[in-house]
């Protein structure tokens, strides 16, 4: 298999060169007949299938007594009950004991040739220090740690000592702003942050404890900050609070044994946007999670032994979590850290990383494929044979760059798996098994094993059956890895995943709308396409941002009289936004009010969340109730206003001439 036929049907999965046999292929059938059949069983006995499959990836210090009780009903699903088991000892201490010295972290700093690379011996002796450290400073069972912090070993490190002492991680990427960081580290009441002095990323140097310490002003509960020395810049220090991680973990020694933990203790938090402005904390437990991360690594990226798995996904989302760090070291390989960014110093950056380290698997969202695809196709060099497997995540991915990919990038090689998932599924639910599944470009394919699509009438909640048909996605079944709750707001996450369709989990509804989600169809071949968000969550290379966030960072501007804020489709980052505003008074928009604007937002939740354009109108269009009706301010974006669909509701429509007219004299 060399070259993607013209499209007229599935690529197959058995066309790829593989050193080993899939994970799948077994017992005379082929792996897709295989995946058929253990599909079915896995939705008609579940209990069976996942307490099989949990048994074979993870090693229990006490065997589960229950696999699954609960229903989605009633959100109360728990799994593996009366099992213990600790994250990092799956994730490190097994492998250490048994090939101590394969390599478990390959550092790529964002400098090219400078970095390093930690066995599994390593990383147990760093994570055992760093959870004494950990102890030390009065980290105790079920207390939360917030990590914000560059992709550097030292991240990771982190995120493994929290969970060997039984401590829940926060992980608030390092991107976000110092009012979004201290909401975040308020709302789970954690007493410790680990960060670095600066970060390091695309040849630029962030000053990453200075948002810290300003964040930190409102924290009352913080008691101490360990801080990674990752450039020699000196930093504001508060002696007594901040210790330097360097100087803290060698007084430590090398070992200290893992807390057992019940499988259904909490994992870690993760603070996603959701529909209104408050992002929520989502809360994976142990033994769940770790199956899902385990399970789709062996089974969607099909996993072995020798793999080099690079995920360029960072650590504070969800991608980061479950495949930069768990999925991988819970089988034992080796996975890549990359601190970087993939034009830096040159476009070639990624495809050096996985030629100089054979990688097998590489991992990145859409975004970044086509701003590297838009900067030529020179830059892709190197032999790639090594690579087997690539996987796209975070916003459907065209079928052109889903060809680019393929062709290449893989070579006609390397299977390409569109992997659908959600901070809140933990793991993939949707997507390609590699080596088994036939692809289409730009289909997210098959359900994985315990997950049962289903597509629902966006207008009535009714489920559509059949081929060639879409709506939005739902799913039948619970599966081990689904967040348990949104921390401190159980009847939130039950309003905003379980309540809309009674038994059913909802791919998100928002508050403004009854029945919006992922959009999604399935085609005649039982493929599933997912579609972009029908919901007000905008996707901006990859980053999950709600509108109703930025919005409210708009208006704690004092200018700002009303805020909407709507989505565009862009070439390289998929989404923007785009926010029409009122200013109080009536204000005429001076260049500097504008600058403001778009620093409050880069202020309140981060530089990535501010808002492409801005154009400042006399009114918003907004129906007698006063709802603002966002399609209108979409379609106009769009060249549309043709096609504005019945206004007749708006309370003034004449206003929807004057921001036409807006549009076309220029933000
Ligand atoms: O809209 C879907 C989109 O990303 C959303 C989840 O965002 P987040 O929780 O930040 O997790 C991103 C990484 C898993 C989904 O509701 N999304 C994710 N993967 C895909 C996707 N849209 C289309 N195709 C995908 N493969």
């Amino acid at each position: 298999m060399s070259t993607l036929t013209n499209g007229s049907g599935p690529v197959p999965a058995d066309a790829f060169a593989h050193p080993s046999k899939p994970h799948l292929e077994s017992n005379g059938l082929s792996a897709f007949e295989n995946y058929k059949r253990l599909h079915e069983q896995s939705i008609k006995n579940p209990s069976e299938f996942w307490g099989s499959l949990a048994r074979d990836l993870l090693t229990w210090s006490k065997d589960f007594d229950i696999v699954r009780r609960g229903s989605l009903e009633r959100g109360d699903l728990s799994w593996f009950l009366g099992g213990e088991l600790n994250a990092c000892y799956n994730c490190v201490d097994r492998h250490a004991f048994a090939t101590p010295d394969k390599v478990a972290l390959i550092y790529e700093a964002d400098e090219p040739e400078h970095g390093r690379v930690l066995t599994y011996d390593d990383l147990l002796r760093e994570v055992c220090q760093l959870s004494y450290v950990l102890k030390d400073m009065g980290v105790k069972k079920g207390d939360t740690v917030a990590i914000y912090m560059p992709m550097v070993p030292e991240a990771i490190i982190a995120l493994l000592a929290c969970v060997r002492i039984g401590a829940v991680h926060s992980v608030i990427f390092a991107g976000f702003s110092s009012d979004s960081l201290r909401d975040r580290i308020n709302d789970a009441k954690c007493k410790v942050v680990l960060t670095a002095n600066e970060s390091k990323r695309g040849g630029k140097t962030h000053a990453i404890k200075h948002i810290v310490d300003k964040a930190l002003v409102e924290c009352p509960a913080v008691t101490s900050v360990l801080v990674f020395k990752r450039t020699e810049s000196e930093v504001q220090w508060i002696p007594g609070r901040d210790h330097w991680w360097q100087e803290a973990v060698k007084k430590w020694p090398a070992y200290i044994a893992p807390e057992r933990m019940n499988a259904e203790d909490p994992l870690f938090l993760l603070y996603t946007s959701g529909s209104t402005g408050k992002p929520k904390g989502v809360l994976h437990s142990t033994g769940g999670y770790l199956v899902g991360a385990a399970a789709t690594g062996k089974y969607v990226f099909d996993i072995h032994d020798s793999d080099s798995f690079f995920c360029g996904g960072d650590i504070g989302w969800i991608t980061g979590h479950t495949y930069v760090v768990y999925a991988p070291l819970l089988l034992g390989v080796s996975t890549i850290v990359f601190e970087g960014s993939p034009m830096y110093p040159n476009p070639s950056r990624y495809w050096n990383i996985i030629d100089k380290h054979n990688v097998s698997h590489f991992y990145v969202a859409p975004t970044a494929l086509r701003l590297l695809k838009k900067s030529g196709d020179q830059h892709v060099t190197g032999d790639r044979a090594h690579l087997r497997v690539l996987g796209s995540v975070g916003e459907p991915i065209a079928p052109e760059v889903w060809k680019w990919y393929f062709e290449v990038v893989g070579k006609g090689q390397a299977q390409i798996v569109d992997t659908y998932w959600q901070t809140e599924t933990g793991s993939h639910v949707i997507a390609p098994l590699a080596g088994a599944t036939p692809t289409k470009p730009g289909a997210a394919s098959f359900p994985f094993f315990g997950i049962e699509p289903a597509i629902l009438d966006a207008a009535t909640g009714e489920e559509i059956d059949g081929a060639n048909v879409e709506g939005v996605l739902a799913f039948k079944q619970a599966w081990p890895s689904m967040a348990r709750t949104v921390w401190g707001a159980h009847d939130r996450y039950m309003d905003t995943y379980l309540r809309p369709f009674k038994g059913y989990y909802f791919s998100r509804p928002t508050q403004n709308s009854q029945y919006t989600g992922d959009g999604a169809s399935r085609d005649k071949d039982g493929f599933y396409w997912i579609g972009g968000r029908m919901d007000d969550i905008i996707n901006v290379s990859g980053h999950r941002i709600s509108t109703a966030e930025i919005e409210a960072a708009l208006i704690e501007d004092f200018t700002v009289a009303e805020a909407a804020v709507v989505a565009v489709q862009d070439e390289i980052t998929g989404q923007a936004s785009v926010a029409f505003l009122t200013l109080k008074d009536h204000r005429a928009v001076t260049p500097e009010i504008r600058d403001e604007l778009i620093l409050q937002v880069r202020r309140t939740i981060g530089p990535f969340a501010a808002p492409r354009r801005i154009y400042v109108v006399d009114d918003l269009p907004k129906t007698r109730s006063g709802k603002i009706m966002r399609r209108v301010l979409r379609k106009i974006l769009a060249g549309e206003q043709d096609q504005l669909g019945d206004t007749s509701t708006l309370s003034d429509p004449t206003v929807v001439e004057r921001i036409i007219a807006a549009v076309q004299a220029g933000p």
